[in-house]
């Protein structure tokens, strides 16, 4: 009998043990809203936030993660957050529609006591007129829980100008003193698309050349708009045309459709960039059918985002704001991989 009682006793002890143990697994709700779900880029992006947050599983701490298209619409968007803030999130990861949008979302967020990372779409500070100033932003600057990961669009801008200034004629192919580009822009709302275009260029003037915009078209981040609007452009200008500057590589890849088809061949009568490195851009530029890419590095940037989300959970203190590089990608750096 007193056996019986100490084998119970030792029971309930074993059972007591298991029972705290799993008590002490938590699992952290995270919301993660992405503008768009089609966009090339945000969809490696995406994966990684989620592959990311899976390897750092361990028995005690789990992540269940809720992603929310925002299909390119700020109204679906607030709602995804407004429904974020109902279930409970314990950090919200955020890839704004509207970055004019975040006073009003980061207020929501803040005020229910969820910590808040912004990625890939930069708010911008404001002065009175509306004027973009080169400046933080006070709503990620004036809340500790608020912080905003992402990659500086003046570089990659600066890279593609770079890589164009390197080539041996400098992008000027028939020789009359001037590089005669067409840009195909971005959503004309972010910052990343404004920084690129004008960057690009900026780097050939500040080296001394002399350029010539013959066409500049918003191409939405598309690749079959790009497509469009570089086959519209070389029929209007034809060989005129010397750079084909994209700001990003899914414009790009349907600029190089749109350049193989009017018969002209990229490092010979034309150049052709574009950012992201996606890998088929990359492949292109290995065959020659690409003059360069710059790597927005969505590892980086998709780590940086769930260790800063981890800090936040764990109530640590974090910066405003997390940089992750841009990398030039030509011929030479492809090759030397
Ligand atoms: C940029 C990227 C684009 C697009 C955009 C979305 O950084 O280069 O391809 O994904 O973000 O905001």
């Amino acid at each position: 009998m007193k056996k019986a009682f100490s084998v119970l006793v030792a029971l309930m002890l074993v059972l007591g043990c298991f029972s705290f143990s799993s008590a002490e697994a938590k699992t952290y709700k995270v919301g993660v809203s992405i503008y768009q779900f089609t966009d090339n880029f945000m969809t490696l992006y995406r994966n990684e936030i989620e592959a990311y947050f899976k390897s750092l599983e361990t028995e005690d701490v789990k992540f269940e993660i809720t992603m929310a298209d925002g299909k390119n619409d700020m109204a679906e968007q607030t709602n995804q957050i407004q429904n974020f803030i109902t279930q409970g999130m314990d950090v919200i990861i955020l890839n704004l529609v509207q970055t004019s949008s975040a006073d009003a979302v980061i207020d929501q967020i803040v005020a229910a006591g969820i910590p808040l990372v912004l990625i890939n779409r930069e708010p911008l500070a404001y002065d009175a007129d509306g004027n973009t100033l080169d400046e933080a932003y006070e709503g990620i600057l004036n809340n500790a829980q608020v912080c905003y990961v992402g990659a500086d669009a003046r570089q990659s801008g600066t890279f593609q100008g770079e890589m164009v200034a390197e080539l041996e004629n400098h992008g000027d192919i028939n020789g009359d003193g001037k590089i005669s580009y067409i840009m195909i822009e971005g959503d004309p709302e972010n910052i990343d698309a404004q920084y690129r275009t004008e960057f690009s260029v900026k780097a050939l003037v500040d080296a001394g050349y002399e350029v010539e915009c013959l066409d500049d078209q918003v191409g939405n981040w598309d690749q079959t708009k790009g497509q469009e609007l570089c086959a519209n452009a070389l029929t209007a200008y034809g060989d005129k045309i010397e750079v084909v500057f994209c700001n990003n590589d899914a414009m790009a890849l349907g600029a190089a459709t749109a350049i193989q088809t009017a018969g002209r061949v990229v490092g010979e009568d034309i150049y052709l960039l574009g950012v992201d490195a996606l890998e088929e851009a990359v492949q292109l530029v290995k065959d020659g059918e690409m003059t360069g890419t710059v790597l927005n590095d969505h590892i980086g940037q998709s780590h940086a985002a769930v260790d800063v989300a981890i800090k936040l959970l764990k109530g640590e203190e974090i910066d405003n704001y997390y940089w992750v590089d841009y990398v030039k990608v030509n011929k030479e750096y492809v090759d030397a991989q």
